[in-house]
């Protein structure tokens, strides 16, 4: 059984349908992208799934439990966190107090330090500038507290909006890493949502090509890489 299962999930905006009735789903364990061009709809269905947006259709299951109608709080709670597109840092707040506002509502203290440490050690830039103001660092930088300002939630399932956008190439390759790394060592389950398709397939279990709200190819990675139209649509081949 799959841990998130969206089944018809709509998102409207008034008389705009920014996503269609789209489905797919999460195993544990997985990393799942969903690529897309500018406008696909991508955002939203991240933004309905940790319930910033509603849904005007379609149900959502994550853990056995169905979470359609439940506050961002509660899915937060039970597992989902979203470093959002943009990473939407508090840029006069420190690093640190960015990382731990990702903690709050956390009880379990001994567990945030050990995550905190975590953080840390995937992210050593992070650490090194823990007292600097998070709107000081590069945008690679704040990357990563974004990243690391998720996983003090303490996630079942990470979602990540665009961690590759506006940043340098190098960094781009370091944050990768550590997406790799925090599913194949901690086993965490990652939603991967990128313009940047190479990057996204090359990284992911399974993949979802999104066009206008719709889902229009599905298949593993390695499946999505080799695929003629997602080759021409989204791969620059
Ligand atoms: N808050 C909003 N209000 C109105 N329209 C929106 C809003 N957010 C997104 N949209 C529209 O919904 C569509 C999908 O946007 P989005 O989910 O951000 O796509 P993506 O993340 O794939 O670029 C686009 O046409 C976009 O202009
Ligand atoms: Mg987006």
């Amino acid at each position: 059984m799959p841990m998130l299962e969206v089944q018809d999930l709509t998102v409207r905006y008034g008389p705009l349908q920014a996503v269609r009735k789209i489905g797919f789903s999460v195993q544990q364990g997985q990393i799942v992208a969903l690529i897309g061009a500018n406008g696909a709809g991508k955002s939203s269905t991240l933004k309905a799934l940790i319930g910033l947006t509603p849904a005007a259709g379609g149900t959502l299951r994550f853990m056995d439990e169905d979470i359609t109608a439940l506050p961002a709080a509660a899915r937060v709670t039970r597992g989902l966190a979203l470093s959002p597109e943009g990473r939407r840092l508090f840029g006069r707040m420190t690093v640190l107090d960015n990382l731990l506002a990702g903690g709050h509502g956390v009880r379990d203290r001994a567990r945030l330090r050990r995550t905190l440490q975590e953080v840390y050690a995937l992210f050593p830039r992070v650490h090194e500038r823990r007292g600097q103001l998070a709107g000081s660092l590069s945008g690679g930088e704040q990357q990563m507290v974004a990243i690391g300002r998720a996983l003090m939630a303490q996630p079942r399932l990470l979602m990540l909006d665009e961690p590759s956008l506006g940043i340098a190439p190098k960094v781009v390759a370091e944050i990768a890493l550590a997406i790799e790394r925090l599913n194949r060592d901690s086993g965490l389950s990652i939603i991967l949502v990128e313009q940047n398709a190479r990057l996204a397939l090359r990284l992911a279990h399974q993949a979802y090509a999104l066009e206008h709200g719709e889902v229009v190819r599905t298949g593993r990675g390695e499946e999505l890489l080799a695929d003629p139209f997602v080759q021409k649509a989204y791969l620059g081949v």
